[in-house]
């Protein structure tokens, strides 16, 4: 007899769905310092009064418009020397879920997910760690589904209702997400590290095309090879030399 020593979570066995709230990042990471909430559960809004981007910047989503949610993880198994594959496990199941609805999307380093060049989704993970390993998890995730202006200075923003020219009903939207999401973690949690490279590679954006690149030296022409496990960006310059960044140490196009 076979046997498989698999661990196991269950994305959206539960649900927190909230009208209005600051953040669903920060109302998961408060139920999580409560001990008041389980692995797998999904933490949704309407709308966010102060919804968190990257580097510390707002995401704006319009009332009721988007998928706006946290899902909360306790990957005990995570040495946080690959907390990486977070990023990738939940990116890439963004992009299957959009490509159930017939959108071709990339994932754009480290983790934003882009429809013909324009920003459509979002990741925000914030992990607490102990002795090394990641004991809790808040997955962030905004995708922007019928929202079709755009008021803030997000870098090219689209939607999926812009992509498909038509609109898209949330919930539905919402329960393919989750089907995805569910399939990406728990490859995680089986601790598929080579799938979950090869994927994020398949669907890394800009990967292998000639692109300027700017570092705080200089602009350069390059391309992206490859990112490491870590997270480190590969880009090999014209001149065959191969530099390596960590986030935001690196601009590229869109
Ligand atoms: C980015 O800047 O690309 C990350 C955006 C992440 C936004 C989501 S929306 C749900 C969750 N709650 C937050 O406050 N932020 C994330």
């Amino acid at each position: 007899m076979n046997y498989y020593a698999m661990k196991d979570v269950i994305i959206g066995n539960e649900f927190i769905e909230l009208d209005t709230i600051d953040s669903t990042n920060d109302y998961a990471k408060k139920l999580i310092r409560e001990s008041a909430v389980r692995e797998g559960t999904v933490i949704m809004a309407d709308f966010q009064t102060k919804g968190k981007g990257q580097k510390g910047g707002y995401w704006e989503s319009e009332k009721g418009k988007n998928l706006t949610l946290s899902i909360v993880l306790y990957p005990s198994f995570l040495e946080v020397q690959k907390e990486f594959y977070l990023s990738m496990s939940v990116s890439i199941g963004i992009a299957e879920f959009l490509s159930q609805l017939s959108l071709n999307s990339k994932i754009k380093w480290p983790n934003d997910i882009y429809i013909n060049n324009r920003k459509a989704g979002g990741i925000l993970i914030e992990n607490a760690v102990k002795n090394n390993i990641i004991a809790s998890s808040v997955i962030g995730i905004g995708i922007n589904i019928n929202q079709t202006e755009f008021k803030s200075d997000a870098t090219n923003p689209t939607s999926v209702s812009l992509e498909l020219e038509k609109t898209v009903a949330i919930k539905d939207s919402l329960s393919i997400l989750i089907k995805y999401l569910d399939k990406w973690i728990n490859l995680l949690y089986d601790e598929r590290y080579t799938k979950i490279r090869a994927r994020y590679r398949k669907y890394l954006f800009l990967r292998n095309k000639k692109a300027f690149f700017t570092d705080k030296k200089e602009k350069f022409r390059g391309r992206i090879i490859d990112v490491e496990e870590s997270g480190l960006l590969l880009v090999k310059t014209d001149k065959k030399e191969v530099r390596k960044y960590n986030f935001k140490e690196v601009r590229f196009p869109f």
